[in-house]
């Protein structure tokens, strides 16, 4: 093998300039979910009988897995009380209402109800944040009701737990993990783009790629992180269920019917490709074989210039050295 024209050096530089958010992006985008946080925090210290209970940072940004394209802030706010609607439309215009009145210096205009969030808008510098509802009965692990980003469902899962799971993977191989989720999710967001219908959840690939750390893989040279996960992907045609012991034991998972089968690390009913159909599944299938033949034949190319077009089919025309 080859590796005298792109090595894993090469592909850290690449993840650095052009796939990673950097540091201080991150930093800046954490602080400002913090004092919207806060500022809920010190709207609630006076009127405690408010029905937005909590906003905690979620997602990518929380998690550090972030990409450079990161174009909103994902928190989630956990809306308890007897008028909290159940019905998502209503539900997003109450938590849009309500935001207004906790943070009164907001124009009500730059606080919005989309499909499935609210989204508050900074004006000038800042992204947009996404504000993610879920209905909180009390639990003291914060578990609750998320309405789902890809279709509006009820899911019933816990983000803290989401995030000390992800922070258990990422401790155990430092550094590394985060990358190859991140470089994975690069790849999804290139055959996304090259393929109709291509989807990828982020949150599936990260699940993978837990599974695969919790199997013993080492992260830390990732050419080879990279080919063992698209070979996974080729071999198992994704019709492998994924599921952790983590906060429940295996033998509490039931049966599922869906083709795909990622099942949530909090909440052992929740199926996390349950949208994934037979045709989705092929069309990732497809791509991973196709990036595993690239990565091979990048690893044997003996020019540049070929090593490139190889590694440029998994990350696209950005790829350099
Ligand atoms: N089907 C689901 N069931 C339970 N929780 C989910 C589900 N989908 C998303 N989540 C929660 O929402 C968070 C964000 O998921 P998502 O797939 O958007 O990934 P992300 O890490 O924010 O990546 P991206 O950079 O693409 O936004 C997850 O970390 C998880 O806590
Ligand atoms: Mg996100």
């Amino acid at each position: 093998m080859s590796r005298q024209h792109v090595d894993h050096n090469d592909i850290l530089r690449f993840a650095t300039e052009k796939v990673n958010l950097p540091k201080d992006k991150a930093d800046e985008y954490r602080a400002q979910a913090r004092r919207l946080r806060e500022k809920l925090d010190g709207y609630l210290a006076e009127h405690d009988d408010f029905s937005l209970r909590k906003m905690l940072l979620s997602g990518s940004l929380a998690k550090g897995t972030a990409l450079r394209s990161l174009n909103d802030i994902d928190i989630a706010c956990y809306i308890s009380g007897a008028d909290a609607p159940h019905q998502v439309s209503d539900l997003l215009n109450y938590l849009a209402e309500r935001l207004r009145k906790a943070y009164p210096n907001f124009s009500p205009d730059q606080v919005q109800p989309q499909t499935y969030s609210v989204t508050v808008s900074f004006r000038g510098t800042g992204l947009d944040v996404d504000v993610v509802p879920i209905l909180y009965d009390g639990d003291p692990d914060w578990y609750g009701n998320l309405v789902s980003q890809d279709d509006g469902s009820f899911l019933r899962t816990c983000i803290p737990r989401h995030l000390e799971f992800t922070a258990k993977r990422k401790k155990a191989q430092e550094a590394h993990f985060a990358q190859v989720v991140r470089l994975v999710k690069f790849w999804a967001r290139i055959m996304k783009a090259e393929h109709d219908g291509f989807r990828f959840k982020s949150f599936m690939i990260e699940m993978i790629l837990s599974k695969l750390s919790d199997q013993g893989l080492d992260f830390s040279y990732y050419p080879e992180a990279l080919q063992h996960f698209f070979t996974y992907i080729a071999r198992s045609g994704l019709r492998e269920r994924i599921a952790f012991a983590d906060y429940y034991p295996a033998s509490k998972i039931g049966a599922f019917s869906e083709p795909v089968q990622i099942i949530d690390p909090v909440n052992e009913k929740n199926n996390v490709a349950r949208l994934y159909t037979t045709a989705n599944a092929k069309l990732i299938v497809d791509a991973a074989l196709d990036a595993g033949d690239a990565i091979d034949a990048a690893l044997a190319a003996p020019t540049k210039q070929e090593t490139l077009h190889y590694w440029r089919r998994v990350f696209g025309p950005s790829f350099q050295v």
